[in-house]
C-alpha cells in the first residue's frame, strides 16, 4: 500500500489529521516515510544540503568548540570521560568528521563516548561503517536520547524536521489546518484548533495572528528540548537550525509561514505538489528559537549563545580555513572554498542560527559565541 492510500483511508475512518499526525506520516512512517525509506537525503545526489555536505570542515570547527567544552567540564572535576551526543544523527558522517577532528587533541580523543541519537533505523544501520575507525567511540545508538549526559548534546537541523501543527488566522477565529480526503485526493479541511497545547504556545508568546495568517506551531521542539535538558546532567547543548524569533517567525513578513517542501534541490512552490505524495518530499519549518529558548530556561539550562552559524563558525577560526595557504592542491582548494560557502553571508552562515545551552557549567565565555549575541 502506498503512503498516501493509508492516508486517505485514515482519515476516512477516524476524520481529518492534523498536520503534525500527517507529518509524522509523511517523513516518519517505518516503511514508506521519508526518512525510512533507503537512499541518499542529502547531498548533490539528494533533496537538500546541509552544512555537512558541504565537507569535513564543519565538523572541524565544531570539534574545537568541543575541546574547549570538554577542558571546562573536564576541569570541574568529578568522573573521568566526555559525552558527545549528536540527535539526529542519520548515518554519522557529522560525527566522523569531528572525530577526525578530535585525533588531533589525543586526551580528548580518549575521553569521547559518542552516542547516536537517530529515528531512522536504516540510518542508524550503517551508522558504524560510516564512523570507521572510530566506530568503537560508540557507547550507544538509539532513537532516544542517553540519560545522564556529561559533556555536549547537539544537533543539525534536527528540530526543522519534526512534525507542526499549522494554524491559520480566519474571519471565524484560529484554525487548523487539518487534512481530509476528496474522494482519492488529499485536501486541506480548516478545523477550530482542537489540540489545546496550540493555543497555549500562541497564549504563552501573547502572539495574535494576522487576518489571513498561516504559521506553524512546533510542539515536539519544546518537548525535546525539555528532555534534552533534564538528560543533561552537566555540559552543554548546541542546536544549529534555520529559524527566527518569535516576533519574526508569527508576524506580517511571514504570513504564509514557513512550511517548505524540497524534492531534488527544488522547493515545492504549491502545496498541491507534495499533498498527494506523502513521503516523497521532505517537509520542513523554521524553528521558533523565542520559545525553545524560554522552555530551556525553564528547565534548567541557560542561553550562552544566540547566533548567525557566520559568526560562530568566525569566532571558530573560519576565516583562517578560508584565508589558509596550506594544504596546496585539490583538497587545499576543496577546505577553503568549503569554509567560505560555511561563512558566506546570505547563504547557510545566515539562514542558520546557533543556539547554545549549559547546565551546572556557569557562564564560561566560548569561543563560539565570542561575536556575543549575534543574529542578522
Ligand atoms: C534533516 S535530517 C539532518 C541529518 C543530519 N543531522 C545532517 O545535518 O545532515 C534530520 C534527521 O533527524 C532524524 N530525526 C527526526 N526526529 C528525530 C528524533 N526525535 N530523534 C532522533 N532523530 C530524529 C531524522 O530521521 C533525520 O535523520
Amino acid at each position: 500500500m502506498r503512503l498516501r492510500e493509508l492516508i486517505v483511508e485514515r482519515a476516512r475512518a477516524n476524520g481529518p489529521l492534523t498536520f503534525a499526525e500527517y507529518m509524522e506520516l509523511a517523513l516518519y512512517h517505518p516503511e514508506l516515510g521519508y526518512y525510512a525509506r533507503a537512499g541518499q537525503r542529502s547531498g548533490r545526489a539528494g533533496d537538500f544540503f546541509t552544512s555537512v555536505d558541504v565537507g569535513a570542515v564543519f565538523g572541524e570547527l565544531l570539534a574545537r568548540q568541543f575541546v574547549e567544552m570538554w577542558s571546562i567540564v573536564d576541569a570541574m572535576g568529578n568522573r573521568p570521560g566526555f559525552d558527545i551526543v549528536e540527535a539526529g544523527a542519520g548515518n554519522g558522517r557529522l560525527s566522523r568528521d569531528i572525530l577526525d577532528a578530535a585525533t588531533r587533541t589525543p586526551r580528548f580523543y580518549d575521553a569521547i563516548r559518542l552516542h547516536l541519537s537517530e529515528r531512522s533505523k536504516d540510518a542508524r544501520r550503517k551508522q558504524a561503517d560510516v564512523l570507521g575507525p572510530h566506530a568503537d567511540k560508540i557507547a550507544s545508538s538509539r532513537s532516544e536520547l542517553p540519560d545522564g549526559v556529561r559533556g555536549v548534546i547537539f544537533a543539525n537541523e534536527l528540530l526543522d524536521a519534526f512534525p507542526v501543527h499549522r494554524i491559520e488566522m480566519t474571519v471565524d477565529g484560529l484554525c487548523e489546518i487539518n487534512m481530509d480526503t476528496d474522494g482519492d485526493r488529499l485536501v486541506e479541511r480548516l478545523q477550530p484548533v482542537q489540540t489545546p497545547a496550540v493555543l497555549e504556545y500562541l497564549e504563552r508568546l501573547g502572539v495574535a495572528l494576522p487576518l489571513g495568517s498561516r504559521a506553524e506551531i512546533n510542539l515536539l521542539a519544546l518537548a525535546w528540548i525539555r528532555t534534552a535538558a533534564k538528560r543533561l546532567r552537566q555540559g552543554f547543548i548546541v542546536l544549529i537550525d534555520y529559524g527566527d524569533d518569535a516576533s519574526q517567525l508569527y508576524g506580517a513578513a511571514r504570513r504564509h509561514g514557513t512550511l517548505a517542501a524540497y524534492r531534488r534541490h527544488t522547493q515545492a512552490i504549491t502545496e498541491s505538489e507534495w499533498r498527494d505524495a506523502p513521503g516523497d518530499w521532505d517537509l520542513t519549518s523554521n524553528v521558533d528559537w523565542t520559545s525553545v529558548t524560554r522552555c530551556a530556561e525553564h528547565h534548567g539550562l541557560r542561553c550562552l549563545g544566540l547566533l548567525d552559524q557566520t559568526y560562530f563558525l568566525l569566532g571558530l577560526g573560519g576565516a583562517e580555513i578560508a584565508a589558509s595557504q596550506t594544504g596546496d592542491g585539490l583538497n587545499g582548494l576543496k577546505r577553503r572554498l568549503a569554509a567560505k560557502t560555511l561563512l558566506m553571508p546570505g547563504g547557510l552562515g545566515s539562514t542558520h542560527k546557533v543556539m547554545i545551552y549549559g547546565k551546572n557549567v556557569g557562564s564560561p565565555a566560548l569561543r563560539g559565541s565570542s561575536y556575543g549575541m549575534r543574529v542578522t
